[in-house]
């Protein structure tokens, strides 16, 4: 019992945070106090129940620490707060490990490692997809394969959101980083690991709820269409909330919607294993979104050429 991993966890009452608890949970970790703006009485009871402490900041995390030594705390709170909030828990040596993106910006990025290299805490991040069965079978299927020509390859990931989701904090480019940090980044960190660094790009198109990105990897080329689907609109049409994540290379599609339900435990497990994901695996897909969507905003990027994809 005294042996176990102490955990603080922040953002304890938002959607992903469960999955952590979880993940906490299934390595035989000991969640010790969580935090969030304001919790209602029901829910601090709750919590307490478990023995779990409630508290307000992350401020009083650190406190906790002083007196109780944490050993990690997860981050699931808003994007924008991210890289503020891992800087703090390096600069008081406790390890991190934080829901994506670590960082909307390269220069946020480079905080992050400059105080990592001065603590001895580690930070690590979430990058779940590279756990997944289809992905890592495609990773197996394309690297043993010796191929002249490079991969034609499309990439369609749709979802459904409320309006509430446009009206939070994701609905600000400012806090979410727009669609390719808040849905992109996923999709291309596992094209990178698996087709490699990316030479050329080219936007059709890119709002809050669509990306439509041709991008040229060493090894493929691959066309990424990610929607996010009004459930009002669908809901108008008569028509069903739509999810589906396919590849579809040289031709032939798969389908990987379904198999996420354990993914955020291997990757706790990994990082208990050494193998977690570091800022330098992060950062591949952060410079990668942010050269996007700098290019983007100077307006140098755009050629309508798939609009009739
Ligand atoms: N890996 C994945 O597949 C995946 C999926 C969904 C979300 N995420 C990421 O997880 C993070 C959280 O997303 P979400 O969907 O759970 O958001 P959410 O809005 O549902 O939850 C965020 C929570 O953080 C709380 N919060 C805000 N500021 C805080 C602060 N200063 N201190 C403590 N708590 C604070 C909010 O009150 C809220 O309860 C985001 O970074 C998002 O990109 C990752």
């Amino acid at each position: 019992m005294g042996n176990k991993l102490k955990f603080g966890l922040l953002g304890a009452l938002g959607y992903i945070a469960p999955r952590h608890i979880q993940a906490i949970n299934n390595i035989s970790a000991d969640l010790k106090c969580v935090s969030d703006l304001d919790f209602n009485s029901a829910q601090k009871k709750e919590f307490l129940s478990k023995n779990i402490e409630t508290l307000d900041s992350l401020e009083e995390m650190i406190k906790f620490h002083q007196k109780d030594n944490l050993d990690y705390i997860s981050i699931c709170t808003p994007n924008h707060l991210h890289t503020d909030q891992i800087i703090t828990c390096l600069e008081n040596d406790i390890n991190v490990i934080c829901e994506k993106p670590l960082a909307l910006s390269v220069s946020d990025l480079d905080r992050i490692r400059k105080s990592e290299s001065v603590s001895a805490a580690k930070v690590f991040t979430i990058m779940q997809l590279r756990f997944h069965e289809s992905i890592i079978q495609l990773k197996q299927n394309i690297t043993s394969q010796k191929s002249e020509e490079k991969h034609e390859v499309i990439l369609i990931y749709a979802t459904t959101r409320g309006s509430e989701f446009f009206s939070s904090w994701r609905g600000s480019e400012n806090k979410s980083g727009g669609i390719l940090f808040e849905f992109g980044i996923h999709y291309l960190d596992i094209l990178i690991d698996i087709f490699g660094q990316v030479s050329n790009f080219n936007v059709n198109k890119l709002s809050l709820n669509q990306a439509n990105v041709l991008i040229e990897h060493e090894n493929a080329k691959v066309l990424i269409m990610i929607n996010v689907l009004s459930k009002e609109k669908l809901k108008e049409m008569g028509q069903e909330e739509v999810l589906y994540r396919s590849f579809t290379i040289n031709g032939d599609e798969f389908e990987f919607t379904g198999g996420f339900q354990d993914l955020h435990t291997k990757s706790y497990e990994s990082i208990l294993e050494g193998k977690g994901f570091s800022v330098e695996d992060a950062s591949k897909s952060i410079k990668q979104i942010s050269k996007i969507m700098d290019e983007f905003e100077k307006g140098s990027t755009y050629k309508p050429i798939l609009n009739n994809l």
